[in-house]
């Protein structure tokens, strides 16, 4: 008996996800090197620090920056990734994502956002379905994701058990953090990827609320 949805932004509901690795090329294409989607694979669901901190790993100079020059580069690419979801409306929108979120109301269940993106509240703004959200995790001062914190704050939000909770995700290391805080995990995306998913779809729009309810 599912009582709370809560849903991953970045790569559910819209695909800034794009976006996020667009800024994080521009800013390695600065440093000097260079990252493709495969690698990026690793960074959804990973908060701004700890994707920089893989990035440098990756180029192997990490050594090369102060804490300070860090943070420095993570605002950079903070201003790329705003910049660039700047022109975002209800269009980037996904498709399915409305007419699921008016399935969960009719039914009374609640809609929460656990996302690591501290620019969530602005792209749900953007996309215009704030309405609909119930609440929203604030990641701050939360382990991230593969840790079960996110998803689990908002199940304690309402005393929730996590079996009576979905999450859904795009991430490996979300995946991870839904399964790890016991609830039922939806994938959006490839099964290969998302193997411990307990069910994959490869767009939102495919989600099928009443096979799930059953
Ligand atoms: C989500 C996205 C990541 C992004 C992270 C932090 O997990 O999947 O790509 O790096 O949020 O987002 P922020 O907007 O706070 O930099
Ligand atoms: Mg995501």
């Amino acid at each position: 008996n599912f009582k709370l949805f809560i849903f991953d932004l970045d790569g559910v509901l819209t695909e800034s996800s794009e976006q996020h690795f667009l800024a994080w090329k521009k800013l390695s294409d600065e440093l000097g090197i260079s990252i493709d989607e495969k690698f990026n694979d690793q960074l959804k669901g990973i908060s701004r620090m700890d994707s920089l901190e893989r990035i440098l790993a990756n180029g192997g100079i990490a050594e090369n920056y102060s804490k300070k020059q860090k943070e420095d580069l993570a605002a950079r690419k903070n201003e790329y990734y705003v910049s660039m979801i700047s022109q975002f409306t209800e269009e980037n929108l996904n498709d399915g994502v409305r007419e699921l979120f008016s399935k969960l109301k009719k039914h009374n269940i609640l809609i929460a956002i656990g996302s690591a993106s501290k620019n969530a509240p602005l792209l749900l703004k953007k996309l215009n379905i704030e309405k609909y959200i119930d609440y929203i995790v604030n990641p701050k001062n939360l382990k991230s994701k593969p840790a079960p914190d996110i998803f689990l704050n908002a199940a304690n939000k309402w005393s929730i058990e996590p079996r009576d909770c979905v999450g859904i995700e795009d991430s490996v290391s979300g995946i991870s953090s839904i399964k790890s805080a016991g609830m039922f995990a939806i994938g959006i995306g490839d099964q290969k990827v998302l193997n411990q998913a307990d069910i994959v779809y490869k767009q939102t729009k495919e989600v099928n609320l009443l096979d799930l309810l059953k």
